[in-house]
């Protein structure tokens, strides 16, 4: 937990943006509302318990079955959760208050969790506006469904843009205590990594490298903060599959990032040739992959668009993918016909902080584009998950890759979407069994640029990630 000024300077200028939104008098109050624990089989056999982020950012308070109520005109801030008796210190032992936990975050009253439940149907009955975010659990749903009155189906077109818009332009601009702990992310994350590269062996089930990671963050931290992507088959984007026996030759995808204990992620990737050296056709791709990755990077500073970064690494990896004479004509034309999405149809990044895709939850347009930006609907453009023009304390990906996927490639070919650019004979005689290569690393944006977040770098150019 961060010092309780953290969250009540948090919450202060929370309620300072909602103050925008209607005349005193007239604002409501806010609803806040933690995740429970879920049951994997039975109640008492629970999946590790994960708790809310926008609950994390403005209470801190990391333990299941909390709600929260601020007062938008009066400011009154009220804790519910409820006391332990006899039944769960028999079996969880003697626990603080909840009134300590709430002071220990800043807040001053509180309440039992179903006290609640009055407090918004006396808000509901005076006539005042509840703003709540959409939940991203099924609990949360049907709780606010029960608070409200309002059917389950119906709950996400209810929530507070107000609140929501409000809430993204805080998460999206990291404080300096918020950079400390993804540095931490990026530390145990790397050496996730660095572990991971060290046992790549031919022969072993991959299964077998995804385990030694993943024991790196569990021994130091929360846990992975996605599930772990390390697959042969890196044209498959997110394979969770780990069943595969390591054979030579193959390019090996390793996706995986670390939650540390204040749950702040990291997520880096990094492609091996499972023999320990390229051969040259895999080489010329890396190459390629790794060029976009380095010219994101040095294009990343405030007041650019993460739109025209992504854009200006589709017209790199085109560039060099038509002096392998993969793809034929002008490359600006290819560029703006969207030609690149064949090769990466995902988003150059995405938004990175107390999630891994940081409040997709919240909405994946209001995080991650400015209201004047609009979605492409071509394939990999439309998939940027971050288009936004950069402010110092933004954290983002930097992850281009380029993949060759045989479905895709055999329904443009069918379709003719790619205009007459593509060199299919290239690519059916040549790179139908190459899977893909994905680079990533994790960036905050500085005041005059932009640094790679964590203790150093992974290995990255072709002759550091091989070995003998
Ligand atoms: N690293 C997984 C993702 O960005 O979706
Ligand atoms: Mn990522």
């Amino acid at each position: 937990m961060f010092p309780k000024e953290t969250y009540i300077a948090r919450r202060k200028t929370l309620l300072e943006k909602m103050s925008s939104c209607a005349p005193e008098g007239k604002r409501g109050i806010v609803l806040f509302i933690g995740n429970v624990e879920a049951a994997a089989q039975y109640k008492d056999n629970a999946y590790k318990f994960r708790q809310d982020s926008s609950w994390l950012y403005y209470f801190g308070i990391d333990e299941p079955r909390f709600a929260a109520v601020i007062d938008l005109d009066g400011g009154e801030e009220t804790i519910f959760a409820d006391d332990v008796e006899i039944g769960d210190i028999i079996w969880m032992g003697p626990q603080p208050t909840v009134a300590s936990k709430a002071a220990l975050v800043g807040v001053g009253k509180s309440a039992p969790y179903g006290a609640v439940d009055s407090v918004v149907g006396k808000a509901l009955a005076a006539g005042r506006k509840v703003h709540f975010l959409p939940p991203s659990r099924y609990y949360n749903t049907m709780k606010l469904s029960a608070l409200l009155g309002i059917p389950e189906g119906e709950i996400s077109a209810k929530t507070s843009e107000d609140l929501v818009k409000a809430v993204i332009s805080m998460r999206l601009v990291k404080e300096d205590c918020e950079i400390a702990q993804l540095d931490d992310a990026g530390a145990l994350g790397q050496e996730m990594h660095t572990v991971g590269r060290e046992n790549i062996r031919l022969g072993i089930i991959e299964q077998e490298i995804v385990g030694k990671m993943e024991a790196c963050t569990l021994a130091k931290g929360w846990g992975v903060s996605f599930a772990t992507i390390l697959t042969q088959h890196g044209e498959i984007l997110h394979n969770h599959g780990h069943h595969n026996i390591v054979e030579p030759g193959r390019l090996m995808v390793i996706d995986a990032g670390a939650e540390n204990d204040m749950h702040y992620a990291s997520d880096y990737t990094r492609t091996y040739p499972t023999s320990g050296k390229f051969t040259t056709k895999q080489k010329e791709i890396y190459q390629i992959v790794c060029d976009c990755n380095e010219l994101a990077f040095s294009l990343t500073k405030p007041g650019t668009a993460y739109r025209d970064v992504h854009l200006a690494t589709a017209r790199l990896m085109l560039e060099n993918l038509k002096s392998l004479d993969i793809v034929r004509g002008d490359v600006d034309v290819m560029v703006e016909a969207g030609i690149a999405g064949l090769f990466q149809p995902h988003g150059l990044g995405h938004n990175m902080g107390l999630d891994v895709h940081d409040m997709e939850d919240l909405g994946e347009d209001l995080v991650g584009y400015d209201p004047d930006q609009k979605r492409s609907s071509q394939l990999g453009l439309g998939s940027l998950r971050m288009a936004r023009r950069l402010v110092p304390g933004h954290v983002i990906t930097d992850e281009p890759g380029i993949y060759f996927i045989p479905a895709l490639i055999a329904k443009w070919k069918a379709e003719k979407t790619d205009k007459g650019f593509v060199n299919y004979g290239k690519l059916e005689k040549e790179y139908l069994d190459f899977g893909g290569i994905r680079l990533e690393d994790d960036v905050l944006v500085t005041a005059d640029g932009a640094r790679r977040l964590g203790p150093g770098r992974l290995p990255i150019r072709p002759e550091d990630v091989e070995w003998a």
